[in-house]
């Protein structure tokens, strides 16, 4: 018995310390932190429960059969607690072969999942990995597909959030590009199909792997990536924060947290934020943080097709999915990859029963061939299908422009919106004033005079809200300074909302 405590003891020594001293040393030299230093910030104070801990590779060639086996073989795995809520995470050692995966590596992975399936509860992965273990071959290729396939089974179902945080290349991508967010840490952390060898070989190109798939590229370029933090301990503060606003499957509504902040505050400064030249623009983003609980919205992909703000905040305690259009960028114009990354959120939200507040100053869709020929009809359709598919509660907001089809995208009445209002300044029409008076009254294009009163006409007739409210598209006009009290009342009438979709296996969402 006493043996066999010393051997535990031993083999937990040995466990820790992954790869040795010096690589840890080494990990520390690039600003990086270890698997289990990871784990540790990550989770509440003693919470994690690990298992595995003493699992070994099997591989026998090329080697290995004499290589010292590491207990854990490069991947840290458990579950524990984050402001006191079930997580399942892993996190990968770069320490042991470099983070590679091994068979046993991905069998160590699929066992959290399995069982985060079984509970319902969000799997958390800290990716710090130089791919499939080389001297596995195949073995760990089928790694890698045993765990894509649970990333498939598990979307929708429970949260799956991915942190890159060191090397994840090749088809270890495919993972983390299948789980809800992206998270990634500038200058440690690089994403890329193919790496900058290979792509200088086959295209001639001379990138760095920065360039290729760093934190930037990914959260500007690409749209790949969520949010780019500047360190390992940012990045996992800012993950504990941002699991707070998420339920732990889609079994549950997400977690209420009580504030302060009056669900009935008044905020006049929003009488004059829309200006009254419609052609200028004005930052929806201060609308946002002026409704939201304590001015708290934690933004995603920021950098990202700016034209579209997407993200999460509370209203009376309730987190919500936020989404607008941006009018500082664009004019707010719904463009390919906007709709794509409105798309994919509403989609998120709607799937795991967070609410939809959605704030519109639409002037269409982006003219031109480099949309058309990149496909802006089966892309923008996206958002549309997302808004259509979704049944969580939708409130929206029309703060000015919402023309054309662009109006019916933005969860209009029509797509079963639940409580659409709108601010006096809104302009609910198929095109805009001048727009609209050219292609009507074309034959008076030299008379200014008569296009000006038609203009004019027009303007009176359509760009306000109240042709939309006759028709009950609109349910109310509201002053903006009463947009929270306004928001939170729908909110809290549609609590209970119960709405079902037919059944089908699955919709055939334009992809
Ligand atoms: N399989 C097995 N071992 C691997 C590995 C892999 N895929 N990737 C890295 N390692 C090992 C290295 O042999 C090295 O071992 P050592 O500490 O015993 O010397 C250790 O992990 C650290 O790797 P190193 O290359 O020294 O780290 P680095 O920070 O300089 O570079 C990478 C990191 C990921 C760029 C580099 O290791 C690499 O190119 N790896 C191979 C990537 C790949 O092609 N993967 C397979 C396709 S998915």
């Amino acid at each position: 018995m006493h043996d066999i405590i010393r051997q535990l003891d031993e083999k937990r020594a040995a466990a820790r310390l992954g790869g040795g001293q010096k690589r840890i040393g080494s990990q520390h030299a690039k600003g990086k932190l270890t698997a289990r230093e990871r784990i540790e910030l990550l989770l509440d104070p003693d919470s994690f429960e690990e298992w595995d801990m003493f699992k070994e590779h099997r591989c026998v060639d090329f080697g290995m059969d004499k290589a010292e086996k590491t207990p854990g073989d490069g991947v840290v795995t458990g579950y524990g607690t984050i402001n006191g809520r079930l997580v399942f995470v892993f996190s990968q050692d770069f320490t042991v072969f470099g983070g590679s995966l091994s068979e046993t590596h991905a069998e160590k992975i699929c066992k959290v999942m399995d069982h985060a399936m079984k509970v319902g509860a969000p799997v958390i992965g800290l990716n710090d990995s130089g791919g499939a273990r080389i001297q596995e071959g195949v073995a760990s290729l089928g790694g890698y597909a045993d765990v894509f396939q649970r990333n498939v089974m598990a979307s929708g179902v429970i949260p799956q959030i991915s942190m890159i945080m060191g090397p994840c290349a090749g088809g270890a991508v495919y993972s983390p590009s299948m789980t809800d967010f992206i998270f990634m840490v500038k200058d440690s952390s690089y994403m890329f199909v193919t790496g900058p060898e290979v792509v200088k070989t086959v295209t001639h190109e001379d990138v760095t792997a920065e360039e290729l798939g760093g934190a930037i590229t990914h959260t500007s370029k690409s749209g790949v990536a969520d949010l780019a933090f500047e360190n390992d301990v940012e990045a996992l503060t800012m993950l504990r924060r941002f699991m707070n606003y998420l339920p732990s499957s889609n079994r549950e509504k997400p977690p209420v947290q009580p504030t302060n902040d009056p669900a009935e505050r008044q905020d006049f400064s929003l009488d004059t934020l829309v200006p009254d030249n419609a052609n200028k623009p004005y930052d929806m983003k201060e609308l946002i943080v002026k409704v939201v609980d304590d001015c708290d919205f934690f933004e995603l992909q920021p950098d990202y097709a700016k034209n579209i703000i997407i993200g999460l905040a509370r209203m009376d305690g309730h987190p919500v999915g936020i989404v607008a259009n941006q009018p500082l960028v664009l004019a707010g114009c719904l463009d390919i990859k906007s709709a794509i990354k409105a798309a994919r959120f509403v989609r998120f939200c709607d799937a795991f029963n967070i609410p939809v507040v959605t704030f519109v100053d639409v002037p269409g869709f982006m003219p031109g061939t480099a949309q058309e020929y990149g496909g802006i009809i089966k892309h923008g359709a996206k958002l549309l299908y997302a808004y259509a598919e979704c049944t969580v509660p939708k409130v929206t907001v029309i703060t000015r422009k919402a023309y054309g089809g662009a109006y019916d995208v933005m969860s209009s009445k029509h797509l079963r919106g639940d409580v659409n209002l709108a601010w006096p300044s809104a302009e609910i029409a198929v095109m805009g004033p001048k727009g609209a008076v050219e292609i009507i009254f074309r034959e008076e294009k030299n008379d200014p005079e008569k296009l000006a009163q038609r203009e004019a006409e027009y303007k009176s007739k359509f760009a306000n809200p109240f042709v939309a409210a006759s028709r009950g598209f609109i349910d109310d006009v509201v002053m903006p300074h009463n947009t929270r009290k306004r928001i939170c009342r729908s909110l809290a009438m549609l609590a209970d909302k119960q709405l079902d979709n037919p059944w089908r296996k699955h919709g055939n969402i334009p992809l």
